[in-house]
């Protein structure tokens, strides 16, 4: 079914430049995206892949990566594309908060403290929940405390069909880690679990769901 379908994945941390050589970042891998970009490729549908800095790579003819920064730029990857896609998966862990300005040149050590002044990033997904014509919209979510009830405030939120909650509460899964345990959340709020697995595996529990979804 995914043959001539195309593909819309964010992947990976986003950096958020201070100055010409510092940034504020996360833990993302990267390696949940990935998996799931694989496996949809392997399917046969056509992935674009905007992808935060990592380590990682692909070189799946069926898959086409734009590397991108911060979380202005992979706004604009995203936004650029959206439009012409069937699929949208945003696995990115995107800056919440940006510096209010980069200093052109690095800054120098001075008194005790520095305050950096940050302001809020674009709520990517968010924004193409909003402008969502036929596209199937899955979101990540990742919480530490009434995790359910806050996953299904943002699928409501931004207007998702699916959202994947990440558990923090098994030491093997999440950030780094190529294990994950995932809770899927539908529309109609029907929780499915499931236990530890590999990435490769949880892409293939997610796409399942989705070709359920579309079914
Ligand atoms: N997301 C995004 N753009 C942002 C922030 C988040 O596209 N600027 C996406 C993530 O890729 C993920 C989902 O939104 O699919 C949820 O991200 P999360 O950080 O858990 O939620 P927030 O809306 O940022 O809420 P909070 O940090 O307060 O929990």
């Amino acid at each position: 079914m995914w043959e001539d379908k195309r593909v819309l994945i964010t992947a990976g941390p986003t950096q958020e430049a201070i100055d010409p050589v510092r940034y504020i970042s996360n833990q993302s891998s990267g390696k949940m995206g990935l998996a799931i970009a694989e496996h949809f490729a392997k399917l046969g549908a056509k992935v674009e892949l905007i992808l935060g800095p990592t380590n990682l790579s692909t070189n799946h003819p069926n898959i086409t990566t734009h590397p991108v920064k911060s979380a202005q730029d992979m706004f604009e990857a995203t936004d650029s594309l959206f439009n012409q896609m069937d699929v949208g998966i945003f696995a990115a862990a995107v800056a919440d908060y940006t510096p209010k300005v980069v200093a052109d040149n690095k800054i120098k050590k001075q008194g005790d403290e520095l305050t950096i002044e940050l302001v809020k990033t674009k709520d990517i997904l968010k924004e193409m929940g909003a402008k969502k014509q036929n596209q199937f919209l899955v979101g990540f979510a990742l919480e530490t405390n009434n995790e359910i009830n806050h996953a299904k405030e943002k699928l409501e939120k931004k207007n998702l069909d699916l959202i994947v909650l990440n558990s923090l509460k098994d030491d093997n899964a999440g950030f780094q880690h190529d294990t994950n345990k995932i809770t899927i959340i539908d529309k109609s709020l029907n929780q499915t679990s499931f236990p530890l697995k590999s990435k490769t595996e949880v892409a293939i529990d997610i796409i399942n769901k989705i070709e359920d979804c579309l079914n």
